[in-house]
């Protein structure tokens, strides 16, 4: 496969910034020599702590979420002005938790697709269906939809800097995985839409990596598929004993 691997930990609202600093030493030291992609990304409060930890290493650093507008009267918004002036190299975007409990629509998520995009920054746009969707059969139209509308008015020329991430709603923090051939048949009908929108070349490029539940013991079937190509990782990412191993899988 000529993509590379790229994985991703999703530290959501977790740790302060002496334990986020403590995790972000020992990932520096034990992923050293690791031979894929990494990221970590903290919560905001972290990020200036981590972002010196990481700086000049193989890991890079990401935000969980960002603003739609570059700056103004938004209480409690973050810009990605403020994200790149801590370092923030990448910014997570329409996480399932964004979505489902803080309302975000597939709209707002563009605008800050676009937004970052504009600023140079990589994006990882998160996709994926609830239960009530895959057993009604719409999880590929479901992921199509969030797709398309996501990296509507996204350039051909941007989408080097886009990752998509399939995470299915129901395998998030529910110890549920997606069967490795589950997940790769909807990883590949992403592929086929990116390729509609994009064409071939940007389809075989683009990384696509899955989320929900991705531990020690299963991040190997998993990345062993054709279309799954990294992961976004939440509880296991907390800790270096279930990071490193993932990000290291054999
Ligand atoms: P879990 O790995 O805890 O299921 O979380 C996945 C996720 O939401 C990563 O963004």
């Amino acid at each position: 496969m000529s993509r590379s691997y790229y994985i991703a930990g999703n530290w959501k609202m977790h740790k302060t910034r002496a334990e986020a600093a403590e995790l972000a030493k020992a990932l520096v030291s034990q992923l050293k020599d690791g031979k894929h992609k990494y990221l970590v990304a903290p919560a905001f409060t972290s990020l200036e702590t981590v972002a010196a930890v990481v700086k000049g290493t193989n890991i890079r650093l990401g935000a969980q979420n960002m603003a739609a507008e570059e700056q103004g009267a938004h209480t409690g918004e973050v810009s990605v002005l403020q994200l790149k002036d801590l370092g923030v190299q990448t910014v997570i975007l329409g996480h399932s938790e964004r979505r489902h409990v803080y309302k975000e629509d597939d709209e707002l998520v563009n605008k800050k697709v676009k937004l970052a995009l504009r600023h140079g920054l990589e994006v990882i746009l998160c996709v994926g269906e609830t239960l009530e969707e895959r057993d009604a059969g719409k999880a590929e139209s479901v992921c199509e939809t969030q797709t398309v509308k996501g990296l509507l008015g996204v350039a051909a020329g941007d989408l080097a800097r886009v990752v998509i991430a399939y995470e299915p709603v129901w395998a998030i923090g529910t110890g549920k995985t997606a069967t490795p051939e589950d997940a790769d048949a909807i990883h590949a009908y992403i592929r086929k839409v990116v390729g509609k929108l994009y064409g071939e070349d940007a389809a075989r490029k683009i990384i696509i990596q899955y989320g929900g539940s991705v531990k020690p013991d299963n991040a190997a079937q998993l990345m062993a598929k054709e279309n799954i190509d990294g992961a976004l990782v939440g509880g296991a990412a907390l800790k270096a004993d279930s990071f490193v191993p993932i990000a290291k899988f054999a």
